[in-house]
């Protein structure tokens, strides 16, 4: 019989490794020889149930959650291990789940992260099978028919990215993964990283064999430091299985993957940062053209795609473009991983077809905010990302809805907040976290963000009237400055949660 227990990090800081110990010892203690087979897994993703443990029977998987390991004795004996006793029923079946379509998170919280075996029982590898099968360009047009948009903030296409690095003449070529995931409110490259990393490799993969590359990295942030030793692990493995290495599949195509660590800077998450870092050197933004795509990684033409990016890339080969693209709307193709956190009543992963409300989100999935007041505000893609008010909730995740609304849906985090928060103090933070990561490259930004602060400060001290509204011209005018004159999207999209603030909740600016 198996149990599954998520050994995501998530999980483990709720003590999930001593459920995981404690099931083990208490099924041999209650003997009866009952054999136990404990497999850790990823999350589903439902982080108010972590640790959330799933026993299988013959009608599917039966979940118990949360699960502290004083409660393991009680649950086992009241039958547990048969799916019985006080469960939360199929997890397949809960509403959580069923209201989701999965599919670049499809393996995530079912398998075993580090077992091949698993990985291709439930449909891994097909997708770079099937690559193997085509020519580059007919990889490189299936992506561009997906409709795929880069998950990491920005929405370009990725399809065309490919096509501009498979055209560009070069004696190498990379492929790098953006995997700084430094936005506030994300962590779906985290746990999809820690819980079906084989996905990502067989993204990159593709994206090798597509543009012709021989050589991959994924920069990873370092306050990850479980899902850096399950990806280098999950690489060794790969090399073993010729997932990797110089015949992957037998195919006479090479390509290998390195694995670098970052340092904690947000700036290097902005991709020409990222490359600095990964040649050695400090994450200062490059000025554009050339673009990576022709001139990036040691001045080679380089992919540099988001983990969500890359991973989603097996599932439109091995079930083809037009299956991804038949999801989503308008622009906005295929489906999503958004990130509930903040003050959420229930927080955590929501992969679902773009079209769906900020609302149904928020209220439907999350349950409002946990702390059972009234909603004020949600931050929606990390922390240069528009404040938006519940009149606003009726907006479809759709990245053209949410720019003609002065927002974004950047990576797809949902921060929530109660009717407890100060949005001035918000705004006033944008312009602090601005002035800490600005590389200081360019002066819109490295000063602006300063000047920002102040003059938030001035508005905040000022008397009603007359020196209140001219602190604020200042303020817009300190904005789009900052908009129009910023070398990167550090300093140029940091005035989004800027304005927003003061459009939808002006009264916190009063005095
Ligand atoms: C300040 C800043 C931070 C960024 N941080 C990240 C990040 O942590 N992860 C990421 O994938 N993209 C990040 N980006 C976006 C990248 O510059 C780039 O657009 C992305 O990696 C491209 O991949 P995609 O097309 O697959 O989204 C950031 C951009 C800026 C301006
Ligand atoms: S906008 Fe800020 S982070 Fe970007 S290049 Fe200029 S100083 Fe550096």
């Amino acid at each position: 019989m198996r149990v599954f227990v998520p050994r995501d990090s998530a999980a483990r800081s709720v003590r999930a490794d001593e459920v995981a110990e404690r099931i083990a010892a208490c099924a041999q203690e209650s003997g009866g020889g009952q054999a136990v087979e404990i497999v850790r897994t990823g999350s589903r993703g439902m982080l108010w149930l972590e640790p959330l443990v799933e026993v299988e029977t013959a009608a599917g998987r039966i979940g118990y959650g949360p699960i502290n390991p004083e409660d393991v004795d009680g649950l086992i004996a009241a039958g547990m291990l048969d799916g019985r006793g006080k469960s939360l029923g199929l997890v397949e079946e809960l509403p959580w789940m069923k209201r989701q379509e999965r599919l670049t998170f499809a393996r995530v919280g079912v398998i075993d992260p580090l077992s091949a075996e698993d990985y291709e029982a439930h449909d891994g590898m097909s997708g770079l099978r099937t690559a193997l099968t085509m020519t580059p360009a007919e990889v490189v047009e299936a992506v561009v028919d997906s409709g795929l948009r880069g998950r990491g903030g920005a929405g370009f296409p990725t399809g065309i990215k490919w096509r501009t690095v498979l055209g560009a003449e070069a004696d190498l070529k990379f492929v790098c993964c953006n995997a700084d995931e430094g936005d506030s409110g994300t962590f779906a490259d985290r746990m999809l990283i820690e819980g079906d990393p084989f996905t990502l490799i067989e993204g990159m993969t593709i994206a090798a064999y597509a543009v012709g590359a021989a050589e991959g990295y994924v920069y990873l942030r370092s306050e990850y430091p479980d899902a850096v030793a399950t990806l280098k692990d999950a690489i060794e493995l790969a090399r073993t299985n010729r997932w990797l290495g110089p015949d992957v599949l037998g195919s006479g195509f090479g390509f290998d993957l390195h694995v670098r660590v970052g340092a904690g800077a947000y700036i290097c998450g902005e991709e020409t940062s990222m490359l600095e870092s990964l040649e050695g050197k400090r994450g200062m933004v490059r000025a554009k053209p050339p673009i990576p795509a022709l001139q990036g990684l040691f001045g080679r033409p380089t992919i540099v795609n988001n983990v969500l990016s890359l991973a989603t890339v097996p599932t439109i080969l091995a079930s083809g473009a037009k299956a991804y693209a038949d999801y989503g709307t308008g622009r906005s193709r295929g489906t999503s991983v958004f990130q509930l956190g903040g003050n959420v009543a229930r927080g955590g992963i929501v992969e679902t077809a773009f079209g769906i409300t900020l609302g149904e989100l928020v209220n439907d999935l999350g349950g409002g905010t946990a702390s059972g007041r009234p909603t004020k505000a949600v931050q929606v893609g990390g922390p240069l990302g528009a404040y938006l008010p519940v009149e606003q909730f009726g907006l479809p995740m759709d990245y053209e809805a949410f720019a003609e609304a002065g927002a974004m849906v950047g990576h797809g985090g949902i921060v929530v907040f109660d009717d407890t928060v100060d949005m001035a103090s918000m705004a006033r933070f944008a312009f602090e976290f601005c002035a800490a990561e600005s590389c200081g490259k360019c002066t819109p930004c490295r000063v602006g963000a300063v000047r920002g602060v102040e003059t938030i400060d001035r508005i905040l001290t000022a008397t009603a009237g007359t020196d209140r509204d001219k602190h604020l011209v200042v303020l817009e005018d300190l904005c789009e400055l900052m908009t129009d004159g910023s070398l990167c999207a550090m300093g140029g999209l940091t005035p989004m949660p800027v304005r927003s603030a003061v459009r939808h909740f002006g009264e916190d600016f009063n005095a």
